[in-house]
């Protein structure tokens, strides 16, 4: 059992691991800008907590209070993200997130004296090159308009959580997410993942594997998911029963 601060409890990924954390005997507590949605992380069973990440003072405050012993980053903003007028700004705002968010919230964890940091992060920011492609791989930095903004917001957040001593930080590289929430039922391209199995990686990524980051995707040709594989335990066919 663990003291859990579970960032973007809200989410299409933190909805899903809240109820996967709580069975596990975990204590959650889930934060969200909202008063509104904190009814919504009451009845799953979590402890809402109201903070906007950008307020440092206030989210160090907050995870300092929960005692917490591992934070789970499953932050994005990227609601407007299926308008195609709004994608550009959506973009520029999820970068944002990865950087000065994540910033916040590595200064907030080392400050709570926790443990370990797992973050959600992208498998398909790869450069170039042949495939499929491990995490060693490069990212895509010379990429250019939105991918270029995306890239480098990952790269700032994957930094940022492998280097945050002595909080152990792993980096969940997700696949394009479908399933129950998300709005795609099919798998979309490669890499692809069920919101399921990204939930149930950072379920695993709690007592297993050693900080780095890890491919996590469905079976497919671009990257390979053989460490997840062997240091998580984790398998993209997990699926949680009716919730
Ligand atoms: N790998 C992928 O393919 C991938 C990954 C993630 C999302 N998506 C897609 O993106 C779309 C939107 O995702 P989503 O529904 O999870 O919503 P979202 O709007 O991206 O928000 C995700 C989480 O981040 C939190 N958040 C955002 N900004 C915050 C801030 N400044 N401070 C604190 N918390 C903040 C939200 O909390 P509150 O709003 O409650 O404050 C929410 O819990 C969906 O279609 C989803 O499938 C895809």
């Amino acid at each position: 059992m663990s003291r859990i601060f579970l960032a973007g409890a809200t989410g299409v990924i933190g909805a899903r691991l809240t109820p996967l954390l709580l069975a596990k005997t975990h204590i959650v507590w889930g934060a969200t800008r909202s008063p509104d949605k904190g009814e919504f992380l009451r009845k799953l069973g979590a402890r809402p907590v109201v903070v906007d990440v950008f307020d440092a003072e206030a989210l160090a405050a907050a995870v300092v209070e929960a005692k917490t012993e591992i934070v789970i980053h499953q932050l994005t903003d990227l609601s407007a993200l299926h308008d195609p007028t709004a994608r550009s700004a959506a973009l520029v705002r999820n970068a944002r997130i990865r950087d000065e968010g994540t910033r916040n919230l590595v200064a907030a964890a080392q400050k709570a004296g926790a443990r370990r940091l797992i973050a959600q992060s992208i498998a398909w920011a790869y450069a170039s090159g042949p495939r499929p492609c491990d995490e060693d791989h490069p990212l895509d930095l010379k990429a250019e308009g939105d991918r270029l903004v995306s890239v480098l917001g990952v790269e700032s957040l994957e930094r940022q959580v492998v280097e945050a001593p002595p909080v152990e930080g792993l980096v969940l590289r997700y696949g394009r997410l479908y399933g129950p929430g998300v709005g795609i039922d099919a798998p979309p391209s490669p890499p692809s993942l069920h919101v399921d199995a990204a939930a149930y990686a950072a379920l695993l990524a709690i007592d297993h594997g050693r900080a780095g980051t890890f491919n996590i995707a469905d079976p497919n040709d671009e990257v390979s998911t053989d460490r997840a594989s062997a240091e998580l335990t984790w398998r993209a066919d997990f699926r949680l029963k009716a919730i």
